[in-house]
């Protein structure tokens, strides 16, 4: 259930230097599917089925290209429209930047991460993959005025507050029921991490196994998040720079009118309820947005 422009979380599209890597590194680790190729993108999806959830697009640099948010239906597209015009916000292409989809437009938001919004995404084939997550499930980015961030996802895109963490140092925003689709808390003005769901508290163990097996470690976790979603987490560095989260259990919230919870950054009991952790070095980690958008040829 949504109220507002945007439905869901749909995708997100990196740049790679080294997209076979990237690729490579995310069917055995973070257990995704390829479901096409297209020129210089490749799509992955995960037990969703979608034509694409994750998109690694051949570039110079390692860096984000773009967010895809599913639109409300065409009226929802028409509204983000809208108000992205009369906000005077930069339109990168005013058709999808990516096959699969029937209609969509993108543009620049604040801190140069472009958002396209689309309707209608196609379906992939049925691809059996041993530890595939459930699905593509949100965004966590550093900007450096999360407060003004925390704005234009309100104003523009139709994202209801549930957690002030601080003064204007952290907030987490949903689009439907889930507890948050994108993260804000202050930092160097890049994506932290892009998060997935997985069933089980199991598959967080055979995460860590598996990274362990293929010579790596987990960055993070498994930790019990605190009144910021209560999902329990676990994270680790893919090729590109970027942080992946898998995780489960993530908090609902029914009721459209909830009041916004607000926490203190005395205490980071709203970030882990368990082990303690070393916030420098999880935010030593993350991609820029690309200064350029590139669309799949
Ligand atoms: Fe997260």
């Amino acid at each position: 259930m949504s109220w507002g422009a945007i439905s869901r979380m749909g995708y997100v599209a990196l740049h790679s230097t080294d997209p076979a890597q990237a690729v490579d590194h995310a069917q055995r680790i973070l257990g995704l599917t390829e479901t096409g190729r297209s020129g210089n993108a490749v799509f992955l999806s995960s037990a969703a089925r979608l034509h694409h959830e994750l998109v690694y697009l051949d570039a110079p640099k390692n860096a984000v290209g773009h967010f895809g948010l599913v639109a409300s239906g065409l009226a929802g597209l028409d509204s983000v429209r809208r108000r992205v015009r009369e906000a005077g916000l930069r339109i990168v292409a005013e058709s999808p930047l990516l096959p699969g989809v029937a209609d969509g437009f993108s543009f620049e938001g604040p801190e140069g991460f472009v958002y396209e919004i689309y309707v209608d995404m196609q379906t992939a084939s049925y691809v059996p993959a041993p530890h595939r997550p459930e699905r593509y499930g949100h965004i966590n980015l550093h900007p450096q005025d999360a407060t003004a961030y925390k704005d234009f996802l309100v104003d523009i895109l139709d994202f209801k507050l549930c957690d002030v963490i601080g003064d204007g140092f952290g907030y987490f925003l949903r689009c439907n029921t889930e507890h948050h689709g994108i993260a804000l808390i202050s930092g160097r003005g890049w994506m932290h991490h892009h998060a997935w769901q997985v069933q089980s508290l199991v598959q967080l163990g055979e995460l860590g196994d598996r990274l362990w097996e293929s010579g790596s470690r987990l960055l993070m976790g498994p930790v019990r998040h605190g009144e910021s979603g209560r999902n329990i987490a676990a994270y680790y560095v893919e090729p590109t720079g970027a942080v992946v989260e898998l995780y489960a259990d993530m908090r609902h919230i029914y009721d459209d009118d909830a009041p916004v919870n607000h926490m203190s950054t005395d205490s980071i009991d709203w970030a882990t309820q368990w082990a303690k952790y070393d916030a420098s070095e999880f935010r030593s980690h993350g991609i820029f947005p690309a200064s350029e958008t590139i669309a799949s040829r």
